[in-house]
């Protein structure tokens, strides 16, 4: 693993990085390790309010203490990604040679009563990205895929050579949009670009909008939690710190079109990776877990499956582990109680 990567920082050391998404969840925690990691860190984010803003503003503010305190190359930009004027200009000035676009309308079931939001983030947001990253000689395009692009399909665990045609929600949708217009591009410019499909990732500064913030508020304000699908639901919980290792190392590796990767043509530089955990947990597991670490126990309402929503998400990591040594470390018992630690913490 750590001959690997001294290999690819080889490759790009030093360099500068566009993260967009900037102070989200994912975001925040990557600029974290790049700039760390000696690179010059260019942040994007429009500070949506599709969720609590103190949270997007208290991670930035950590961004900032942390490398005003080790003397770190952190820029800011708050701006939409759909603004193209705005970010020529951003590019023009910064010349990034790795970007990272994790900016986007998250979230199934806001799609439900917001799609035009997912339109502007997530498909004209996007198409600029790759028209900057193709017109400003980027070296690699890294992109937030999902493992919603898998649909209701039961062919545990998800492999990247399943068909994703079938999506159940307009999010889904967009994101099988996103690989779709990535592969294009990667075809016509040979623009190398990596697509990783994320599999519900948490841990400490996580979003409120997902099951474990929304678990957590209300087991502590001892109001009942509502379980749907009668329980029967599982997901491949990934904790964030396998997220950010396994993301950075895919930055660092670039496809290139001689590649023989056995799931991508190799004259199109476009790969698509699962990211996840390989080992799906119950939701009751997962509320139980929960309840030991805050000490509480919830009160459940079972509900039907909410639209939109999957059963089951598992992700196969092989293709992942073969590219970069991928592999999670986190079990969901150590990721649970980190972030219920951090939640006492962060709510007291
Ligand atoms: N967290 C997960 O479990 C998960 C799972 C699958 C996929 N993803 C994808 O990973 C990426 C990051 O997810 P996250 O959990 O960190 O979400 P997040 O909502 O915390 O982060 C996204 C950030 O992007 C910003 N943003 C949204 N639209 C923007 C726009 N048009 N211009 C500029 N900034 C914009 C938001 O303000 C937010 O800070 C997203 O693309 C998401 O769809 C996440």
């Amino acid at each position: 693993m750590l001959y690997i990567k001294n290999l690819f920082l080889k490759i790009m050391n030093n360099g500068s990085v566009l993260i967009t998404g900037a102070a989200g969840f994912i975001g925040s925690f990557l600029v974290k390790k790049f700039l760390r990691s000696g690179y010059q860190v260019i942040g994007i984010d429009n500070i949506n309010s599709y969720y609590d803003k103190n949270l997007k503003l208290k991670r930035l503010k950590n961004i900032k203490e942390y490398s005003n305190k080790n003397n770190l190359n952190w820029l800011f930009y708050k701006s939409n990604i759909e603004d193209k004027n705005y970010m020529k200009q951003i590019f023009l000035e910064t010349k990034p040679q790795i970007v990272v676009n994790l900016a986007a309308q998250a979230g199934v079931r806001y799609s439900i009563i917001n799609p035009s939001a997912y339109v502007k983030s997530n498909l004209m947001g996007f198409s600029n990205i790759l028209e900057l990253c193709q017109t400003h000689d980027v070296k690699h395009l890294v992109y937030a895929s999902s493992s919603s692009v898998y649909g209701s399909s039961k062919e545990y665990p998800f492999s990247e050579v399943q068909k994703v045609d079938t999506p159940l929600s307009f999010y889904a949708a967009t994101k099988i949009s996103n690989e779709m217009m990535a592969h294009a591009y990667s075809n016509i410019y040979k623009l190398p670009i990596t697509g990783l499909r994320f599999f519900t990732v948490y841990g400490p500064w996580g979003r409120p909008d997902m099951a474990p913030m929304i678990f957590a508020d209300k087991i502590l304000q001892k109001k009942p939690i509502t379980v749907f699908n009668h329980g029967n639901m599982s997901r491949d919980f990934t904790f964030i710190s396998d997220i950010i290792e396994g993301t950075f190392l895919c930055c660092l590796k670039v496809p290139s079109p001689n590649d023989d990767y056995k799931f991508a043509k190799p004259s199109i530089p476009h790969r698509i990776f699962n990211i996840g955990n390989g080992n799906p947990v119950k939701l009751l597991d997962f509320i139980e877990l929960l309840e030991e670490a805050l000490s509480i126990k919830a009160t459940k309402i079972f509900e039907n499956m909410q639209p939109g929503d999957v059963e089951s998400t598992y992700a196969s990591t092989q293709n992942l582990e073969e590219w970069i040594s991928y592999r999670p470390l986190v079990t969901i018992k150590e990721g649970v109680n980190k972030f219920a630690n951090w939640y006492l913490d962060y709510f007291k």
